[in-house]
Formats: structure tokens, sequence, C-alpha cells
């Protein structure tokens, strides 16, 4: 926001974090952002404070704040939306737009407007569908514009189009909606995502009892153009911190709605989305023999995908501290993300690199499909293990090029 040249006051409640940012440092790793955070500390334009009282006379205030999976439910849990929303109350005035971004369950906005309208300022619900690794890009050049506001309330639609106004100068679809559609925008791209690659392991399952490649046949489903090759790669599966709590919210708030049935399917998305893992154990037990207990396994990477540090619900370090809950010695390693996977995982051994991870190893596994791994040379890395086996759980390697330096390849849904 300060970069498209809006002043902006940043509130967070964990002082760590605001210090942190104010010394002009990203409490995360995100390409781009610390480039970005200290150009637009340089200008003047941004701070960051604990003090929410700050927020008096903004025009526009905008609610980031996240939604996590409910302890021992599927349901989202709102406690830090509606804190935020509390919070603000008693500085709103007439006029003044609130913003949620955050991906609540469908009539969540309804309910909060209530609140907000009393004190004569607007609501508009504006989902944010950026990606991890490609933040910066995705906010400041979005692929669309979604703004669900009260029918009539042009104020809060002529107020967005203020702040969006460079991306809506460079011709970026906008959508201007209610707020029920506002929020099942967001759900239901997370949905079909995840859908997406939950279909495409699930023909890796089919793939995997045939002898057939499921990665020839995303390629060749992939070039027909209403089915399209992208989030159509195989492997260990989607996490992170939105498609799986997210579609999990959405049945839970689809049972609430008594219309469990139509989203029926998702249970079945979240495991064969699930059965991955399991499968990835079973590769790791085979390449060793019959039993990972009391095998080195070199585990590269941790990440629930390249380019960030996040790790959670990732894929890649639930199957480490499986294989370790086996009885297996894991020693792991990631570019970004050793320090988020010690804070969840603290009795994993974690390496720095690749390298040291694969010494005397009797497995590799590539559990996150970092550039850096996807370039390993078979023989180089061949040299520091044990015993070539690799399983490749997102098949980004090339299968001859590894079997023809005498490993031993295994991948999910490929022969
Ligand atoms: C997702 C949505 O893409 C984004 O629009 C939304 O705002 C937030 O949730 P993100 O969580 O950053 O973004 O990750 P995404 O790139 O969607 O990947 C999610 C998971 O799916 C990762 O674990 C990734 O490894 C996995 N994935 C993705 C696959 O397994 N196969 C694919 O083909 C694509």
């Amino acid at each position: 926001m300060a970069e498209l040249g809006h002043e902006v006051v940043g509130i967070d409640v964990d002082s760590a974090k605001v210090a942190q940012l104010s010394a002009g440092t990203a409490p995360f790793y995100e390409p781009g952002l610390p480039e970005l955070l200290e150009s637009s500390l340089a200008t003047g334009r941004l701070r960051f404070t604990t003090d929410v009282a700050e927020v008096r006379g903004c025009d526009v205030h905008f609610l980031a704040v996240g939604t996590p999976q409910q302890e021992g439910s599927y349901a989202a849990d709102l406690t830090y939306v509606d804190a935020a929303t509390n919070a603000l109350l008693p500085y709103l005035a007439p006029g003044a737009v609130v913003v949620g971004k955050s991906t609540v369950p469908v009539g969540t906005a309804a309910r909060l407007a209530e609140l907000i309208e009393g004190t004569g300022a607007r609501l508009a619900w504006n989902p944010e569908f950026l990606r991890e690794g490609f933040a910066v890009k995705d906010t400041i050049a979005p692929d669309r514009l979604v703004y669900g506001v009260r029918p009539g309330d042009d104020a809060s639609v002529e107020a967005l189009d203020g702040i969006y106004a460079a991306a809506i100068g460079n011709g970026t679809p906008r959508v201007v909606t209610d707020f029920a559609t506002a929020e099942l925008v967001k759900v239901a791209a997370n949905a079909f995502l995840a859908t997406k690659i939950s279909f495409i392991n699930a023909m890796a399952e089919v793939a995997e009892a045939t002898g057939a490649d499921v990665t020839q046949l995303a390629d060749a489903i992939g070039y027909d153009a209403r089915i399209g090759r992208r989030f159509l790669n195989a492997g260990l599966g989607f996490g992170g911190g939105c498609l799986p709590k997210d579609i999990r919210a959405f049945m839970a708030r689809a049972e609430e709605l008594g219309v469990d049935q139509a989203l029926g399917f998702l249970r079945e998305v979240d495991s064969i989305n699930l059965r991955r893992r399991e499968r990835m154990i079973d590769l790791a037990r085979e390449v060793c023999g019959g039993t990972v207990r009391g095998k080195r396994i070199a585990v590269l990477g941790l990440a629930f995908k390249p380019d960030s540090d996040d790790v959670r619900d990732s894929p890649a370090l639930d199957v480490a501290a499986r294989l370790a809950e086996l009885g297996a010695i894991v020693i792991a390693t990631d570019p970004q993300a050793i320090e988020t996977s010690r804070r969840l995982r603290p009795t994993l051994d974690y390496v720095a690199t690749a390298r040291e991870a694969a010494r005397d190893a009797d497995a590799v596994l590539l559990l996150t499909e970092w550039n850096e791994y996807r370039q390993l040379d078979p023989e180089e890395l061949g040299s520091a293990v044990g015993h070539r086996a690799i399983v490749d759980g997102r098949n980004c390697l090339d299968p001859g090029q590894w079997r023809a330096a005498d490993w031993t390849y295994r991948a999910l849904g490929r022969p």
C-alpha cells in the first residue's frame, strides 16, 4: 500500500514483530519483501505500531488477520477477526471504510457489518489471492479485484478504486458484488485449486497401479486449454496456511448451511491429498529394503512449497516427522525453512546443505522442489550417499539422468 503511494500504519498485537518490521526486517521469508520494506520505510509513508489508537483518522482500515483451523474442528477460528474488529470500533468515524481481507466463512461480513455500521463507518469485503513466493507481485499487480459491498454502496467502491487505481489503470478486472459472493469467491478459488491438485494425484494412484506415467498424462491433458497444465503437478500434494484449512472450513460452513452434500467431494480431495504422504513413506520403506527403522534418510525440502519458509501443514515436514517416529534417522535440510521447522519439530536433525544431509544416507527424499534441488547433480550427490536411492516427491527430476548415474529412482505416479 505504501509502495502504491498511500500513507500506511500497520498494527499488530505482537510487539516483537512490530519492532522487527520497524527496523526494516521482514518477519518471514518472501522474495522481494525485504527490498520493498526498505524502500517503503524510506519514503516515510509506512510505520508500524502496537497501539491501535493510531488508526484514528485513517480513511480505510484493512483487516488482514489470520483465520486458522480451530483446534478439534474443521471450522475456521474467527477469534482474531472478531478481536481486530472490536479493537477498531472505538476509532471508526462516519465515512471510514473497513475492508476485510481475511478468508472467512460466508456470512461473517454481514455479521461484522452490523457492528461497524453502528459507528457510521462502512464495510467492504475484498479477498486477496496472493500466493506465497509471489506475494509482492500478486499484491501490486493482482490478476483480479473482488469487492463485496452492500448493494448501492458506491462510496466503498470509490474508496477501493482509489486504493487500487494503479492496478485498475493497468486493466486489472474488478468484480463488484455482495458480501456473500465475495466471501465465497475466495474459498471457491482455493477449493478449485485443491481439487485440481487432488485430481492429478488421484490419477497418480491409478498410474501407480498400471505402470502409467502421471507426468506425461498431465502434459497430455494439459494441452487442452479447457483443462490447462497449471496446478496439475502430481506429487506429495498441497499444504500451507491456506488450501488445507480453507477446504475444511468450507465443508464446516456448508454443513451449518445444510448444503454439506454439495461439498462432499472436498472430503475426498482432502483424503487423496493426505494419502500421498502415506505413499511417500511406503516408497521410502521400499527403497530402504522393507523398513526405515535405523536407516539414514536425507530429506531435501521442508517448506510447503519452494520460495517460502512456511511449514504450516507442510507435507514435507509431516513426512520427515513421521519417518523419524518410525525409527528412521532423518537428516533434513531446506534453503529457508530450517528455523521454522525447528520450532514445530525441535527433535529432528537439521543440516544446512543437501550434500550434508545426504552423507552416508540409505535414501534421499526430495520433498519440496526448490530450484537448487532440481539442479542437483546425481554424480556429485552420489559421491556423498551410502546407497544411491532417491524418491522424487515432486516429480521434478529427470529419471533418465538419475538412473544413468546408477541411482534407484522412484517417484509418485511414475513407473
Ligand atoms: C494459495 C492460493 O494459490 C492463493 O491464490 C491463495 O491466496 C492462498 O492459497 P499458496 O498457499 O501460497 O496460495 O500456495 P499454492 O501455490 O496455491 O500451493 C499450495 C500447495 O499446493 C503447495 O503445497 C504446493 O506444493 C501444492 N501444489 C501446487 C501441488 O502439489 N501441485 C501443483 O500443481 C500446484
